[in-house]
């Protein structure tokens, strides 16, 4: 038997979202997925609709879902796409082209920065420094300062990125695991600046369980990269994911409950955690917990084993 959607009551259901006892055709699960994201800006207050936005734009499913859906919950908002081109053989060059197609698609302009016409070196270049076995941790670092980079270039001080329900959820129980509590009340819905000049972070995904990106894409005829990174190595994250999916067919809500009552505790956590004392870096001047902030040292770094 045919199950009709629960919202139009006339085309054929084809989502089912269990955490919500919800039966969607293709057409409303692209409008309830939208309409999420809509009250998700709204309710931390992300942005205004008049503001200028830089929206990190990896070529994967979730950023690429999450340019399309604000642009179309927010038509007369100006976004801009940013897209650091990492240099990965076989991989950064298949990201860029899925990200070129959609900013035009979209009729969103693009930002690029390109490492190794920038920066003289590639992320691959890694290999040769002792982060050959954590090379995403390396390029983490990299994406991060480059981010603010970016958003400069583009005079935003609004910077989105693509993180989904499952990516807060399970960092969050690695950091719990690990009592890292600084990097813990990092992960709210928006992050402000540790600096005045530099941007505040939003996740309008945050609610957004992962697979939904996955099915936004397909429906809305989104183009994303179809190859995974060859340095791809977030087992512990990945672990945790598989943990939440198991837990969440028994009980659909369990990624939401966990991230409303995480997003309680952060102002306490936040009044018992010591403020980091930062300084600025002697090289790039970016804020820094030392005199050398982790991207230059990194960039020394792999610039000497290319010489
Ligand atoms: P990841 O850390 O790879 O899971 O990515 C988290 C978010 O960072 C993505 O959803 C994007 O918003 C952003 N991002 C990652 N890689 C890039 C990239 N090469 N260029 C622009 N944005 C990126
Ligand atoms: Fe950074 Fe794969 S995208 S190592
Ligand atoms: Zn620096």
């Amino acid at each position: 038997m045919t199950v009709t959607c629960r919202r139009c009551r006339s085309a054929p259901a084809e989502v089912q979202l269990a955490y919500a006892k919800l039966s969607l055709c293709s057409n409303c699960f692209q409008e309830f997925y939208v309409n999420r994201v809509r009250r998700t800006v709204e309710e931390f207050k992300m942005f205004k609709p008049k503001d200028k936005v830089g929206v990190a734009v990896s070529g994967g499913k979730d950023s690429m879902a999450l340019l399309h859906s604000l642009k179309t919950a927010f038509p007369i908002t100006n976004f801009i796409a940013l897209h650091i081109d990492l240099g990965i053989k076989d991989y950064s060059k298949h990201c860029k082209e899925k990200v070129e197609k959609l900013a035009k698609m979209l009729d969103v302009e693009l930002e690029v920065f390109d490492l190794e016409s920038e920066l003289g070196f590639s992320i691959d270049d890694f290999r040769k420094t002792v982060y050959r076995r954590k090379l995403c941790s390396a390029c983490g670092t990299i994406k991060r300062h480059l981010f603010e980079v970016l958003a400069e270039r583009a005079k935003t001080r609004i910077l989105a990125t693509g993180h989904n329900l499952d990516d807060v959820v399970a960092t969050m129980l690695n950091n719990f695991f690990n009592g890292n509590w600084s990097q813990l009340v990092r992960l709210k819905p928006v992050l402000k600046p540790l600096m005045p000049n530099q941007t505040f972070k939003i996740k309008p995904l945050i609610k957004t369980p992962e697979e939904e990106n996955l099915l936004y894409c397909l429906y809305s005829e989104i183009p994303f990269r179809e190859v995974d990174c060859p340095h791809a190595h977030t087992e512990r994250l990945k672990e945790n994911k598989d943990m939440l999916k198991y837990l969440s067919k028994g009980n659909p809500g369990f990624r939401h409950q966990m991230l409303k009552n995480f997003l309680k505790l952060i102002p306490i956590l936040e009044k018992a955690i010591e403020k980091p004392k930062l300084t600025t870096c002697k090289i790039c001047g970016f804020p820094s917990s030392a005199e050398v902030c982790a991207f230059c040292k990194r960039v020394e770094m792999v610039r000497k084993v290319k010489k």
